[in-house]
């Protein structure tokens, strides 16, 4: 099922999620369903408060960058309850983009190589290490469980040139190709 996508300005963006455990109901329907979504909407990574669900849990497809980047053949991937333990390396920018903030795309400086804890969907812990495109695209995933969006990245003066554009995208006044929810949209009668 496919679920609606928050956009930006939902406070639900902006809160540190909260760990789950394996009592968690329904978790294989749920990561299904955010699978569904983010193919939908042709992204390559999904976090819960994305889908208004303020809980550790992200979902990343990164093999359309395969052409770009060898190890992220097959790299398919769920992570609930990831804590980032390490980054390291030099930092540098890459143009991102968000499902969340549909239209725009900024540069984001972030480091080159990380090492992250996380459960997976059967709840077995992990402890990898990763580098270039595959860590860029869990440090942005990450950023969602952590209440941070790339837009809180970027320069105050970047930021304040985007804050027309970020405000129509609260309000819906934007065309995007998947369902979305907007906080600031005024109800129709
Ligand atoms: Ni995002």
């Amino acid at each position: 099922m496919k679920l609606p996508i928050v956009a930006y300005g939902d406070p639900v963006l902006k809160k540190v999620a909260a760990e789950i455990g394996p009592d968690y109901p329904e978790i294989n329907a749920l990561i299904d369903d955010m699978f569904e979504t983010m193919y939908h909407a042709q992204g390559v990574g999904l976090a819960a408060p994305q889908i208004g669900l303020s809980i550790r849990l992200f979902v990343i497809d990164a093999s359309p960058f395969e052409e770009d980047d060898a190890q992220l053949k097959d790299f398919k991937k769920v992570f609930i309850n990831a804590v980032i333990t390490e980054e390291n390396g030099e930092k540098w920018a890459f143009n991102e983009g968000c499902l969340s903030i549909p239209d725009i795309r900024e540069d984001v400086s972030r480091s080159e190589k990380l090492t992250i804890k996380y459960q997976d969907e059967n709840w077995t812990w992990h402890e990898e290490s990763y580098h270039g495109l595959a860590a860029r695209v869990i440090q942005h995933e990450y950023d969602h469980i952590e209440g941070k969006l790339l837009t809180d990245r970027l320069s105050p003066l970047r930021k304040a040139m985007l804050k027309n554009r970020l405000e129509a995208i609260s309000k819906g006044l934007v065309k995007v190709d998947y369902k979305m929810k907007f906080p600031a949209q005024r109800k129709k009668r």
